[in-house]
C-alpha cells in the first residue's frame, strides 16, 4: 500500500469517527519551546493546556516532524527518520482511553479491503504505564488481547512529554512483531529491533515543571482529559509495503536508488555503503522539507539543523566516491517523491533548490580547505596526541578557522580510526566564548578568524557611525576583507566585507537588525546585505559586488535602505514603549531580557513568573496607543551612567556600558539607555498591535507585536475575515462567537443521535438473532446475513452483543456478514467454551473468506474480514456451519434452524 493511501485511510477513518482534518503545520515551530516541530500534538499544544479553546473537540492531523537527536542511528536501525509524517488524533476533553484505544486497534486490525490496514492481530503486542489499570483492561477486556501481550512498562517507555514544561501523560503504545529474524522474543520489554513501535496513545491529562529527562515535578492537572495520538506513517509503510526499513518505502527510496546510480554501488553489497545510501535518502528528503517550510542554512537554531543535515547527505554521497555535486541529482527526485502529498513542493521547487544548491557549493569549498588541513594531520600525524587522538587544538582550529562544526570533525575522525578530545575542543570553545563576552559586540563573526578584523582595527582606527543622522555618507574604502582574510581589492561575483572610514550603516546590535543599502565606487557598485561589529569599533559591511570592482583606498558613497531603515526604527520605538507599558502593568521587575527590532514588526522577550493574563494585554496595548496619539518627540543624548541612574533610565539586562552612555526617551513617558536608532516623533509609529504572548523558558515571556502598516493591514484583513463570517451566518460581526458555538453544540449533539439511532437499529435484531441460534453437535451457531450497507464496526457491536446474550456456559458461534458499497464483510466471534472445543474464529473466517473472495484477520475469539464478492455471502455463512460440524462433529450438520438472509 502506497504511503499517500495509508494517510489517506488515516484521515477518513478518524474523519468517519466525528473527527475534524486539520492540515498539518509548518516545521517551523509557531512555540517558542522548540526550535522544529517534532510531534503531531505540537500545534495543539494551547487546546491540550487549556490556554485556547479548540474549535472542535476531535482532530486528526498528519504532520510534518524533524527529529535530530537521533540523528546517528539514521541509517543503522531501520526506524529512524530525521524527518518523518506523524498521523495523529486528538481528543479535547471528549472522549478518552477506551474510545482512542478502539479506534487505533480498528483501524490496525480491519481488513485492508474494508479500509484498513489488515494488520494481523497475533503479530501486534501492546504496552501500558505501570499502574494504569484502565488502559490494561480495555487491551484485554474490551477488545481481546491476550494478557500476555500486553506489558506492563515504567516511565521511561510509556510516559509522555514534550521534553519541555507542557502537557504530559501516561501512554499506551502499539507494537509489530516483525518475527524470530530481527530479534529475541519475549515482546517489546525486551528492546531491540524486532518489535517496532507503530502507534503512540498518550492520555494527556497533567502539566509537568522544569526538570531533566523523566526527573520533573508534576504542577498541576490539565483542566481536561485529553488524547494524544502519534503513529509513525513510515514505519506503517514499512511494514505494508513489506520493506525492510523506511529508507525503502516509496517516498524515499527513489532517492536512494539514483543514489546508487550516480555511484555505481550496490545496495546491499556492503554495510557501510548501505548506511550511507540511506543517510542520503533520508538527509535529502528532510533538506527538501526543511527548505520547503522556509528554513534556510544557518550557523545557529534551525538553520544550523538545516545546514548539517544538507551536508551530512552531500558528505556521504563523497565518500561513496561521488565527488561533482549531489544534490541537483537527488533533489528533484525527492521533489517528485513527495510533491504528490505537498504539491507547494514541486511550485516552489526553484526556490527551495537554489538554497540547497547555494549550500552544497559553499560547503565543497569549506570541505575542500578544511579536508587538506585535516588529512595533513592525520598524514603528519601532528596533532595527533597517543597515537589515536585528535587534539582539541586541532578540532578547534578545523571549527574556527574552516567552519568545521565538531560533529563533522567526530565523524571524519572516527572514520579514521581516531576519537577526538572533545574536552580539549571544548574548553577552548569556552575559552573563545569568554573572550567574545569580554568584548561585548563580538557577536555574529560567521565563524571567520578574529585576527583579520583586528589588525584593521589597529592600522586604521575605529569606524565611526554617522548614521544617527543621516543615511548617506562618502567615505574613503578601509579594507576590504575576503574569506581567506584581508585583500586589497574585488570584482563582479565577490561576495566581501567591506569596511569605511565612516558609514551610516547600523550594524547588527540591541536586537536591532543590521541596515541593508549600496555601497558605489567609481568603478563599481555593492549591495549590502548585512552588517556586524565583530570587534568593538569596527563596522562591517557584508556586501555582493553587483558590478565593476572595488579596491582599498578608493572613494566610496554609501546609501542605506532608507524605508527599511525608517520601518526597523519604527518598531525599536515601539519596543520602548511596550517596555515601558509592561512594566506599569506588571511591576518594575518586568525587565527586558532580549527583544528584535525588525522592518514592521517586533518582539520583546521579559521576565516575568507567570502569563499575562488577556486583560493586561489590552490595556498595555491601549496606552501604548494614547502614547503615539500625544506624539511625543524622541529624543537621544549621551550623558554620564550616574545621570542616567537619576533621571530613570531603564537599563537592560545584562548589557555592560562605559562611563558616557546614550539615552533615548520618548517625551516624558519612556526613558532607556540604547544605542539604537528611532522614529523621530511618536505619532510616526501610526498603529502598534500586539499579537501574541507565551513562555519562552522558566520565567521569561515574549510577546510579539506589528507596527505601522503591518500594523494596519493585520487588523484589515480581521476585519474582513469576520464580515465575511457575519455575511456567512447572517449574524451581526460582533454575534459570530455566539453563533458558531451554537452551531457547534448543535451539530455535536446531532452526530451522538445519529450515532446512537445507527447502533440502536443494528441492536435491535440482537435479540432475535440469538434466540434463533441452531445446534450443531452441542455448540449454538448463529449466523446472519446484515441489512445492505451496514458498516464493519456495526458488524462487529452486532455479532458481540449476540454472543453476550448467548448463554456463557455452552459453546457458541456467532458470524455476520454483509454487503456494503459492493464488498462483502464478515465478523466472526466464539466463546470461551467454544475455543474449549477447538473452534477459532480466525480458522472459521480463512474458511468463510474463500466464498466471497476475501481475505482478513484477527484472534481465535474474534475475527474479521472482507471480501470483494457481496454474492458469496451466503456460502460463506454457510461455510461456517460446516465448519462447526467438521471441527466438533467429524463433518455432520446438526438439526435445528440456522438463520437466514434479510
Ligand atoms: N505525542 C506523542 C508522540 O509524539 C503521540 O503523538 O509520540
Amino acid at each position: 500500500m502506497r504511503t499517500a493511501e495509508i494517510r489517506r485511510r488515516f484521515l477518513e477513518h478518524f474523519v468517519r469517527t466525528g473527527h475534524t482534518v486539520v492540515p498539518s503545520a509548518s516545521l517551523i515551530a509557531a512555540d517558542p519551546t522548540l526550535l522544529l516541530v517534532n510531534a503531531g500534538m505540537v500545534p495543539f499544544k494551547p487546546y491540550l493546556l487549556g490556554d485556547r479553546t479548540p474549535p472542535y473537540s476531535r482532530a486528526t492531523s498528519v504532520q510534518k516532524c524533524v527529529r535530530t537527536v537521533d540523528i546517528e542511528d539514521v541509517g543503522r536501525f531501520s526506524r529512524y527518520g530525521s524527518f518523518f509524517q506523524m498521523c495523529g488524533n486528538f481528543s479535547f476533553g471528549d472522549y478518552f482511553k477506551e474510545a482512542a484505544i478502539r479506534y487505533a486497534w480498528d483501524l490496525l486490525t480491519t481488513a485492508q479491503a474494508d479500509g484498513g490496514y489488515g494488520f494481523d492481530a497475533e503479530q501486534l503486542w501492546v504496552t501500558v504505564y505501570l499502574d494504569d489499570d484502565e488502559a490494561h483492561d480495555a487491551w484485554t477486556r474490551q477488545i481481546g488481547v491476550p494478557a500476555q501481550r500486553v506489558q506492563r512498562l515504567g516511565k521511561e517507555d510509556n510516559y509522555w512529554d514534550m521534553g519541555v514544561p507542557g502537557p504530559c501523560g501516561p501512554d499506551s503504545e502499539i507494537f509489530i512483531d516483525r518475527g524470530p529474524q530481527h530479534g529475541p522474543a519475549g515482546g517489546p520489554a525486551v528492546g531491540g529491533d524486532r518489535y517496532v513501535e507503530l502507534w503512540n496513545l498518550v492520555f494527556m491529562q497533567y502539566e509537568r515543571g522544569e526538570g531533566v529527562g523523566k526527573d520533573y515535578p508534576i504542577v498541576r492537572d490539565l483542566p481536561a482529559q485529553n488524547i494524544d495520538t502519534g503513529m509513525g506513517l513510515e514505519r506503517v509503510a514499512t511494514q505494508l509495503q513489506g520493506v525492510d526499513n523506511l529508507y525503502e518505502i516509496d517516498e524515499v527510496r527513489p532517492v536512494l536508488d539514483r543514489a546508487v546510480e550516480l555511484t555505481g554501488k550496490r545496495y546491499g553489497a556492503d554495510h557501510a555503503d548501505d548506511v550511507r545510501l540511506r543517510v542520503v535518502a533520508d538527509h535529502v528528503r528532510t533538506t527538501l522539507m526543511l527548505i520547503g517550510d522556509g528554513v534556510t542554512p544557518a550557523n545557529e537554531g534551525r538553520g544550523y539543523v538545516l545546514r548539517r543535515i544538507l551536508r551530512r547527505a552531500v558528505r556521504a554521497m563523497r565518500l561513496l566516491g561521488h565527488d561533482d555535486l549531489a544534490l541537483p541529482e537527488l533533489l528533484p527526485v525527492s521533489r517528485d517523491s513527495m510533491s504528490p502529498s505537498y504539491p507547494e513542493l514541486a511550485q516552489d521547487f526553484e526556490r527551495i533548490s537554489s538554497y540547497a544548491y547555494a549550500e552544497e557549493e559553499a560547503f565543497r569549498s569549506t570541505l575542500q580547505a578544511g579536508s587538506r588541513h585535516f588529512d595533513v594531520m592525520v598524514t603528519d600525524r601532528v596533532g595527533i596526541t597517543d597515537g589515536h587522538t585528535l587534539s582539541g587544538a586541532t578540532a578547534f582550529k578545523l571549527h574556527d578557522t574552516y567552519g568545521f562544526p565538531i560533529d563533522l570533525t567526530l565523524e571524519m575522525a572516527a572514520e579514521q580510526g581516531l576519537s577526538v578530545d572533545e574536552e580539549g575542543f571544548r574548553r577552548l570553545m569556552a575559552e573563545q566564548r569568554t573572550r567574545a563576552k569580554e568584548d561585548s559586540r563580538a557577536r555574529r563573526t560567521g565563524g571567520a578568524d578574529l585576527s583579520a578584523y583586528r589588525s584593521v582595527l589597529e592600522g586604521a582606527g575605529p569606524s565611526t557611525f554617522t548614521g544617527y543622522a543621516e543615511v548617506e555618507r562618502d567615505s574613503p574604502v578601509v579594507a576590504v576583507i575576503g574569506a581567506d582574510g584581508g585583500r586589497t581589492g574585488a570584482g563582479e561575483g565577490d561576495e566581501v566585507e567591506v569596511v569605511l572610514q565612516a558609514t551610516p550603516f547600523y550594524a547588527e546590535a540591541g536586537g536591532q537588525l543590521a541596515d541593508s543599502g549600496r555601497i558605489t565606487v567609481a568603478g563599481g557598485e555593492l549591495e549590502v546585505y548585512d552588517v556586524q561589529s565583530p570587534v568593538p569599533g569596527l563596522i562591517v559591511h557584508r556586501a555582493r559586488v553587483l558590478r565593476g570592482e572595488l579596491r582599498a583606498g578608493e572613494a566610496a558613497h554609501a546609501v542605506v535602505d532608507v524605508e527599511r531603515r525608517r520601518s526597523i526604527s519604527r518598531s525599536h520605538t515601539a519596543t520602548h514603549l511596550v517596555h515601558r507599558a509592561m512594566r506599569a502593568a506588571l511591576g518594575d521587575s518586568a525587565t527586558q531580557a532580549g527583544s528584535l527590532n525588525a522592518p514592521g514588526r517586533l518582539r520583546f522577550d521579559f521576565n516575568t513568573p507567570t502569563a499575562v493574563p488577556s486583560t493586561v494585554l489590552t490595556d498595555v496595548e491601549a496606552q501604548v496607543n494614547a502614547v503615539l496619539l500625544d506624539d511625543l518627540p524622541v529624543r537621544a543624548f549621551v550623558t554620564t551612567q550616574d545621570e542616567a541612574r537619576r533621571i530613570g533610565a531603564m537599563a537592560l539586562f545584562g548589557e555592560k556600558y562605559g562611563d558616557e552612555v546614550r539615552v533615548v526617551e520618548v517625551g516624558d513617558y519612556a526613558r532607556e539607555l540604547c544605542g539604537g536608532t528611532h522614529a523621530a516623533r511618536s505619532a510616526q509609529l501610526g498603529v502598534v498591535k500586539l499579537l501574541s504572548e507565551a513562555s519562552i523558558g522558566a520565567g521569561v515571556r515574549r510577546v510579539e507585536a506589528l507596527v505601522g502598516l503591518d500594523a494596519f493591514r493585520f487588523l484589515a484583513r480581521e476585519h474582513v475575515l469576520v464580515a465575511q463570517l457575519a455575511e456567512l451566518f447572517k449574524v451581526p460581526g460582533e454575534e459570530v462567537p455566539d453563533r458558531v458555538h451554537a452551531l457547534v453544540s448543535r451539530l455535536r449533539d446531532a452526530e451522538k443521535e445519529l450515532e446512537k439511532l445507527r447502533a440502536d437499529a443494528v441492536l435491535a435484531r440482537a435479540g432475535e438473532l440469538a434466540a434463533a441460534a441452531r445446534d450443531v453437535h452441542g455448540v449454538a451457531v448463529v449466523t446472519k446475513e446484515a441489512a445492505e450497507g451496514t458498516g464493519a464496526d456495526d458488524l462487529r457491536r452486532l455479532v458481540l452483543d449476540v454472543r453476550g446474550r448467548l448463554d456463557p456456559g455452552r459453546a457458541a458461534v456467532v458470524a455476520v456478514a454483509g454487503a456494503n458499497s459492493g464488498r462483502a464483510s464478515i465478523v466472526v466471534a466464539v466463546n470461551g467454551p467454544a475455543r474449549d472445543r477447538r473452534l477459532s474464529a480466525r480458522d472459521i473466517l480463512r474458511e468463510a473468506g474463500q466464498a466471497i473472495d476475501g481475505r482478513g484477520g484477527g484472534s481465535d475469539d474474534l475475527a474479521q474480514g472482507g471480501g470483494a464478492k457481496p454474492a458469496g455471502i451466503a456460502d460463506a455463512l454457510r461455510s461456517v456451519e460446516g465448519h462447526v460440524a467438521r471441527q466438533v462433529g467429524g463433518g455432520q450438520v446438526g438439526g435445528g434452524q440456522v438463520g437466514g438472509t434479510e
